[in-house]
């Protein structure tokens, strides 16, 4: 089949990557002149293990093409899926600009009726809505059908996640649509993946509930994780005593910094205003803000207690990205620990090794904030290594060359992912969230 895909993105690059692999011919348009033209070199612009290798052998096949002109898109296919942002906005609403600006500019240059289908994460509502918004600006006054078919990926495993989905949702009011998808989807339903046909508002509610059902997993283990502190427990026996329950899962229930990244806070918050619009009360969805929130004044507190005081201490951060795999750290908690550590007067070695280039930006380095060329670099001379990213090879970094290297042996792990037994043997003091203080067997 013909696909165009509106967005080049972490979703609508994966989407046109998978798509156009299994053979369909995509064309997918991308705004953005410099993320452009590294993808029309052939290159990803984003980080995500794998798609080097799958975008060359979609281009060397000829079934993935990229533009900046959404005229020639909807010339290329009577299929257009939205896969464009929808940030908050500062209120907390959903910022819509995105979807309607391509919604509209699709109205205006099609000479055809299209099917539009929103990869995009939208409020309930948003397909009805914008199927009138493009009637209005046709200049045809074409009807075009809207359907909502939302993206479950993960950053980090996004290619694994779209090629071996645990269900395809696809929301849409006409019947008749329905084995357009399964065209679409003929290679995964083959394979069977699980597709589920369903119409648009319970499509564009279903991800919403499942974003911030997970929120929620994530801020109940940290809560209990506060409990264990204080108790003296250890969260990670908890977590894997619960999570044992295959009513409860393991997944997402890690006690950690919280939850970050350009979706689950949007969501939330995208939930939070559905609600309010329906008259629905949004005090728990109010309370997985609240713990989320706290995470990182929580962790700072125990780094002070355990330093005394910011001021002049040499910290290295390990980790940017808001989790390992990518490079993305939009709401990343680094964003946050890095603003109050600078704020108190601490001098910061940070590292990560892909998303520095997109930090830098925001924090450029100054006399108090360094960029290491290592993981091994960042540590010289510290007075404490805080982990923020549980990147592999922090995971599989030495304990003893970490004792080697800091000026004081003191770790703070952020996200509990040193092997705690090997971190003892190398004589470091210890913080681990979920734990109720530092264990030094120096
Ligand atoms: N990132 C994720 O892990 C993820 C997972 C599931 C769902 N989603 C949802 O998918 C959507 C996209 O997310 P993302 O992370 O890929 O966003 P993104 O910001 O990385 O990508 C959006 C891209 O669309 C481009 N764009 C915007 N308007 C355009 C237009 N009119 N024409 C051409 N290009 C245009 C932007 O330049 C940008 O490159 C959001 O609604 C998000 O909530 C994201």
């Amino acid at each position: 089949m013909t696909i165009s895909i509106i967005g080049a993105g972490y979703v609508g690059l994966i989407t046109a990557a998978c798509l156009a692999r299994v053979g369909h011919r995509i064309l997918c348009v991308e705004k953005n002149p410099s993320r452009l033209a590294i993808l029309e070199k052939g290159q990803s612009p984003i980080y995500e293990k794998g798609l080097d290798e799958v975008l060359s052998e979609v281009f060397s096949q000829g079934t993935l093409r990229f533009t900046s002109s959404i005229e020639e898109a909807s010339e290329h296919s009577d299929v257009i899926f939205l896969c464009v942002g929808t940030p908050s906005l500062p209120n907390g609403d959903v910022d819509l600009s995105q979807v309607e600006d391509a919604a509209i500019s699709i109205a205006r240059c099609s000479q055809t009726t299209k099917i539009i289908v929103s990869k995009s994460t939208v409020p309930v509502g948003t397909a009805h809505h914008l199927s009138q918004l493009m009637r209005r600006h046709s200049p045809h006054d074409l009807e075009f059908t809207l359907a909502s078919n939302p993206e479950f990926l993960k950053e980090g495993v996004a290619l694994e996640d779209f090629m071996h989905p645990d269900r395809i949702v696809v929301g849409c009011d006409q019947n008749q649509w329905r084995t357009l998808f399964e065209e679409i989807y003929q290679s995964w339903i083959k394979e069977g993946f699980p597709l589920l046909f369903t119409d648009t508002i319970s499509a564009e509610l279903i991800k919403y509930a499942s974003n911030s059902f997970l929120a929620t997993k994530i801020s109940f283990i940290n809560m209990i994780s506060d409990i264990a502190e204080n108790a003296g427990g250890r969260i990670s026996d908890i977590a894997l005593g619960m999570g044992l329950d295959p009513r409860i899962g393991r997944l997402f229930l890690q006690a950690g910094l919280g939850y970050g990244g350009s979706c689950f806070p949007k969501d939330i918050k995208g939930l939070m205003q559905t609600a309010r619009n329906f008259g629905v009360k949004t005090e728990l969805l109010e309370a997985v803000e609240h713990i989320n929130a706290d995470r990182i004044k929580h962790i700072l507190h125990r780094v002070q207690k355990a330093l005394g005081s910011f001021l002049g201490k040499k910290i290295c951060l390990w980790g940017l990205s808001f989790k390992e795999g990518t490079n993305d750290i939009r709401d990343a908690a680094s964003l946050t620990l890095v603003s109050h550590l600078l704020e108190e007067g601490a001098i910061l070695k940070v590292y990560d090794p892909q998303a520095m280039p997109d930090f830098m930006e925001i924090f450029p380095p100054s006399e108090r904030l360094s960029y290491a060329q290592s993981a091994q670099d960042a540590l010289l001379d510290a007075d404490a290594l805080l982990i923020v990213t549980a990147w592999q090879e922090f995971k599989d970094f030495s304990p003893h060359r970490i004792k080697e290297s800091l000026r004081n042996p003191l770790v703070i792990d952020g996200r509990n992912c040193l092997h705690e037994n090997q971190v003892h043997q190398a004589g470091l003091s210890y913080i681990k969230i979920g734990e109720k203080s530092p264990r030094s067997h120096s």
